[in-house]
């Protein structure tokens, strides 16, 4: 078994913000979720990460099953490892050391790497890459037969040695029982710190290192500021992309498709230009998503239509069409065939089976029942000035446009409202209400005024 020791402990001064660095979202994802998706894919690999900080916040980003280790105080990417190798068990094959910030990383890479480590049985295999500016990386020193012989980081280069092109990625896979001991001699420097680069020396030393020159320039990009955040995220969309499109996804353009690295979206979809889906959001086969619209966090069935629509939290089943221009919030469930049209507003609702909401409405904290019509500019005015309160409309009832239903009121299956109705009272199933304050009327009313249930103020 390997463990992925993941370095994730600084603090990430250049990023200028109040979070830890690696919670900063890439492509709707903290930076730290990347790395553990691409280490777990990895197959027969345990994660354990170094966390420093503001320890607790990334903490809670991680799966509660994960391992963890606090370095308290950041004295180097050497003295780093050394606190996680407590959390080392003594049977393990191969330690992979990586950082939290270099959310580019694939799976194939660590593979490769790990490959490359037991083919060479080296003590340590480290990660190279040749780069155009490798300013600020750590250059790899070779012998004069090209033999791989120590690291040297930038403030320590000669100038011939600032011409050397070949960096040190930070990604390396050690031999754990030389690891210990290699880890006990490294030096402490005059700035307090321990490097962790120190160890390619020492495995030199007993022609135990190894040096796989393979590391792709854009995955070794590490995020050190909101620049290469930007850029990593160009980089990453284009990846998800690609991945949707290959799996039968149609992205219009997929320059302006910005979609979340967790998103899950069946065959053939269509994404139109200025999309957002952002995480947590799974959409299945056959949906439209239009433009200007975005999602996240909602689930949203077969054969759906979406339109220039904000989506949040919410549920939706096969065909429903929602949009142009209405807003989902926390909560919303539609069943099946729902159909919400234009500047409708939905928020911890149910819309039953076939209902349409079309023009207008606001339908909050309500259990709508199948086949119901919301007219025009129908409204639930679920809010006292202290608690949110229910409306329940019955199957099939027929909302007449312009009703106001005051919370908490029920509207009966089948039960009607006539245009600018306002509803105060709970109404029985099959009975037609009408008026301020809405009162029921019977067919009967019409045609026979001496109806001694009739009241004068109903016309
Ligand atoms: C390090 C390497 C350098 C390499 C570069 C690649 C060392 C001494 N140098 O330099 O050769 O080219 O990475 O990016 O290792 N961290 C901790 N605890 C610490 C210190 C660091 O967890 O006490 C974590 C940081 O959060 C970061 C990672 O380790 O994710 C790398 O640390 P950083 O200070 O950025 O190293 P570099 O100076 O970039
Ligand atoms: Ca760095």
């Amino acid at each position: 078994m390997t463990i992925a020791i993941v370095l994730a402990a600084g603090k990430g001064t250049r990023m200028r913000s109040h979070l830890p660095k690696v919670a900063h979202k890439l492509a709707g994802v903290p930076l730290i979720l990347h790395i553990h998706a691409a280490v777990v894919e990895l197959g027969d690999c345990t994660p354990l990460y170094v966390l420093g900080h503001q320890h607790d916040v990334v903490r809670e980003m991680l799966p509660a099953d994960v391992q963890t280790v606090i370095q308290e105080e950041q004295r180097g990417t050497g003295h780093a490892v050394q606190t996680a190798m407590g959390g080392v068990p003594e049977a393990c094959d191969e330690v992979l050391i990586l950082y939290g910030d270099m959310p580019l990383l694939t799976t194939q890479t660590f593979a490769r790497l790990r490959d490359h480590h037991r083919q060479s049985g080296a003590k340590l295999t480290l990660l190279s890459a040749e780069v155009d500016t490798p300013d600020g990386y750590g250059r790899i020193v070779r012998d004069a037969a090209g033999r791989p012989r120590e690291i040297i980081e930038q403030k320590w280069l000669t100038p011939l040695q600032r011409e050397i092109r070949e960096i040190n990625t930070g990604v390396y896979v050690a031999n754990p029982a030389w690891l210990r001991d290699a880890l006990d001699a490294l030096p402490k420097h005059p700035d307090g710190e321990v490097y962790l680069t120190d160890l390619a020396e020492a495995a030199a030393k007993l022609g135990g290192l190894a040096v796989l020159n393979e590391g792709i320039a854009e995955e070794i990009l590490g995020i050190n500021d909101r620049i290469a955040l930007a850029a990593a995220e160009r980089i990453m969309r284009r990846r998800i992309a690609d991945r949707l499109m290959l799996g039968g996804v149609t992205l219009i353009d997929p320059d302006t498709a910005y979609i979340a690295a967790d998103a899950a979206i069946g065959m053939d979809t269509v994404i139109e230009p200025n999309v957002w889906i952002d995480h947590g959001v799974s959409i299945g086969e056959r949906c439209r998503i239009g433009s200007a619209s975005r999602i996240v966090a909602s689930a949203i069935g077969d054969d759906c239509k979406i339109d220039s629509s904000v989506i949040e939290y919410a549920e939706l089943e096969a065909h429903v069409s929602v949009g142009p221009f209405s807003h989902l919030r926390p909560g919303a469930a539609l069943a099946e065939g729902v159909h919400v049209g234009n500047f409708a507003e939905v928020k911890n609702s149910s819309v039953g089976v076939g209902a349409k909401v079309p023009h207008f409405s606001y339908l909050g904290d309500a259990v709508v029942g199948a086949r119901v019509n919301v007219g025009a500019g129908s409204i639930t005015a679920n809010y006292d000035g202290k608690a949110k309160l229910r409306t329940t409309i019955g199957d099939g009832a027929f909302v007449g446009v312009g009703t106001l239903m005051r919370a908490p009121v029920s509207l009966g299956a089948g039960s009607v409202t006539g245009a600018g109705s306002v509803v105060l009272n709970d109404v029985p199933a099959g009975v037609t209400v009408v008026g301020v304050p809405a009162r029921p009327i019977s067919p009967r009313t019409e045609t026979s005024q001496s109806n001694p249930s009739s009241t004068p103020e109903e016309e």
